[in-house]
């Protein structure tokens, strides 16, 4: 959702501003605009609708060196051109981007609409810009300082003005910004995909922070004008990494990185031989873990589905008693954390709305809070007491892949780490990280197959209802194969524990409905395969997913998709993958948008 770019410096600003506005594209938005400070003043342009609708309004060849730019998901006031960012104070000297959510904007317009401030448009960060343009008395730090003190609510904003073109004023509550420090320049974003063409260099704005920002200098203060004094990081993400490499999406790229993106995550971290996880980010706390009463894994969509596969290895591994809860449930219910209670939160962008709301939830009841998190130095990873970085690279698709098999991997090291601690022997430690450690090959193993995923695609993409079925550490992967369907390809598809089908659902069977059934190896094979025959029964069209060697199932299976042979607590690593593939080749063949899903955010940062 929303996203922020901000440039000065000594070239011109609107490339570099556009490209950033493209790099921010994949988080979702409906309408963008840009806002450039020169001699000549203040100039702002704005579109509805895609990048390309601003490039056309937008002078290409302008010569400012400073300017903002932003992409908008709205929430306050319809897709508009008037009201997508930047926003003008009444005398067109100010302008504010912002990320978030301003909670008192109806009192704070009221208040300003008394004093004859006439506003353009429904939206709260105009208030923003108006009380700033209120407060501006030749100093916009200043201004923008006194404005913050009068705002409750969220954001990740910047603001310019015309009469300091040489200067950027940025805060962040609650909402991400980056500062990446180049020559003699200065990029703002709100994510790092759009700084990274340019420098790996970056400061991490944190909340309550401001930067005042010149080409060359950056100053950052808290709220209160109390100086700080952030480090400057290195990104370690490429350039290549956030580009489509020759594929023709970035879903598909992703869902190819796996072999590579597991190893990363695996590496340095197992050590086979002696039966041992080293998990570096889990140290200071891995007595307070080892003494847990009970874990609560937290998070939404696809990470949440991760979660429902830890909760089945931290039991198996740790025997602990796991919990997952939906992110969104857990912030209202009044949840009830006792002393040993640790709330694991899992999350790919760090910046979900109401996983950050969960834990928030978590820390002030005192659980010990642990974040299971893809980007370094996102809001989650710094409000967690402690956690582990998936470290599979950026993912750019919508669509969760990549992240999915990271975050369930994090999850099988932690339950190992603390298992092993336990009462895991050290010949059990070994045999799963051994286990463990054959999943990239065998991720590759099956991505080689991809073609046979295309042909079911083919087959079943005209059809507009599917089930997914699933048992045990595969239930998971049912409800997130179901997840993948219906996100890209706008197929109606449900994911059930195989056994829950009797109790309802099979009033939807009917003649060739396709139902992906994970029949792989294991202590439950035979109830599935009586699932199957109930499906069969009933005309439905069978898809399964089964252990390299099953020779039986082919023969009342319509399509069978094989992967390779693993423990049973580590198959979703393997069985999620064909599903990817048949989500991705259904939606490509519907002609569908796979990278960037109607109505949907890469990273949904507001309830
Ligand atoms: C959005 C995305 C999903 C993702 C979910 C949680 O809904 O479309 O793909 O699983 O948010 O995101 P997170 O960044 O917290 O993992």
């Amino acid at each position: 959702m929303c996203g922020i770019i901000g440039y000065v410096g000594s070239r011109a600003a609107v490339p570099i501003l556009v490209e950033g506005l493209k790099r921010l594209e994949y988080r979702g938005y409906d309408s963008s605009g840009v806002a450039l400070v020169g001699s000549g003043g203040l100039s702002i342009a704005k579109a509805a609708g895609r990048i390309s609708a601003l490039e056309q309004v937008i002078d290409l060849d302008a010569p400012q060196s400073l300017g903002i730019g932003h992409t908008r998901w709205a929430t306050h006031g319809a897709p508009t051109d008037i009201n997508a960012h930047p926003h003008a104070d009444s005398s067109g000297r100010i302008a504010v981007i912002h990320n978030g959510i301003i909670e008192n904007d109806r009192a704070l317009r009221t208040y300003l609409e008394r004093k004859g401030v006439v506003f353009t448009s429904e939206t709260d960060t105009e208030v923003l810009a108006q009380l700033i343009g209120q407060l501006y008395d030749g100093d916009l730090e200043q201004a923008v300082r006194e404005a913050l003190r009068e705002i409750t609510g969220t954001y990740g904003m910047a603001v310019v003005c015309a009469d300091e073109p040489n200067v950027i004023v940025a805060a962040r509550q609650g909402s991400p910004l980056i500062v990446g420090v180049g020559k003699n320049e200065h990029i703002l974003a709100s994510d790092a995909a759009a700084i990274l063409a340019h420098t790996t260099q970056v400061v991490f704005l944190g909340d309550g922070q401001m930067a005042r920002i010149t080409p060359d200098d950056l100053k950052l203060t808290t709220l209160d004008a109390m100086p700080v004094a952030n480090d400057v990081e290195k990104i370690e993400w490429s350039l290549d990494e956030i580009e489509l490499a020759g594929y023709d999406h970035f879903m598909k790229k992703e869902i190819h990185e796996q072999p590579a993106s597991l190893e990363t995550c695996l590496r340095g971290r197992v050590d086979t031989r002696e039966g041992v996880v080293h998990l570096g980010g889990l140290v200071d706390c891995a007595r307070d873990l080892v003494r847990a009463k009970r874990i609560i894994l937290t998070g939404c969509g696809t990470a949440w589905h991760a979660a429902l596969v830890g909760e089945y290895l931290f039991e198996e591994l740790v025997r602990v008693p796991t919990e997952v809860e939906y992110a969104s449930e857990f912030r209202y219910r009044n949840p009830i954390i006792d002393d040993g209670t640790v709330v694991i939160a899992v999350s790919q962008s760090g910046e979900t709305a109401d996983t950050l709301a969960a834990l928030k939830e978590a820390n002030q009841r005192g659980a010990l809070t642990l974040g299971v998190v893809n980007v370094v130095g996102s809001t989650l990873a710094r409000a967690t007491d402690a956690g582990v970085y998936l470290h599979v690279g950026p993912e750019i698709g919508v669509a969760s892949t990549k992240a999915f098999t990271g975050q369930v991997t994090v999850l099988a090291l932690i339950a190992c780490y603390l298992g092993r601690r336990k009462h895991m022997s050290p010949a059990a430690a070994s045999q799963f990280i051994d286990a463990l450690e054959k999943i990239p090959e065998q991720v590759a193993a099956i991505l080689a197959q991809a073609d046979k995923a295309e042909v079911v695609a083919e087959a079943y993409c005209k059809k507009d209802n599917w089930l997914y079925l699933g048992r045990g550490n595969n239930y998971p992967v049912a409800l997130e194969g179901a997840l993948k369907l219906k996100e890209i390809s706008y197929i109606h598809a449900e994911g059930l524990p195989a056994a829950e089908m009797k109790h309802g659902p099979i009033a939807l069977i009917t003649e060739a409905m396709p139902v992906v059934v994970i029949a792989t190896a294991g202590s439950q094979y035979q109830k599935i395969m009586n699932n199957i025959s109930e499906v069969r029964t009933r005309g439905g069209r069978v898809i399964a997913i089964a252990t390299e060697g099953d020779r039986e199932i082919a023969k009342i299976a319509e399509h069978v998709l094989y992967v390779p042979d693993t423990i049973e607590p580590l198959q979703p690593l393997l069985t999620s993958i064909p599903l990817q593939l048949i989500a991705y080749h259904a939606a490509v063949l519907r002609g569908c948008n796979v990278d960037k899903p109607r109505n949907l955010a890469k990273s949904v940062t507001v309830e």
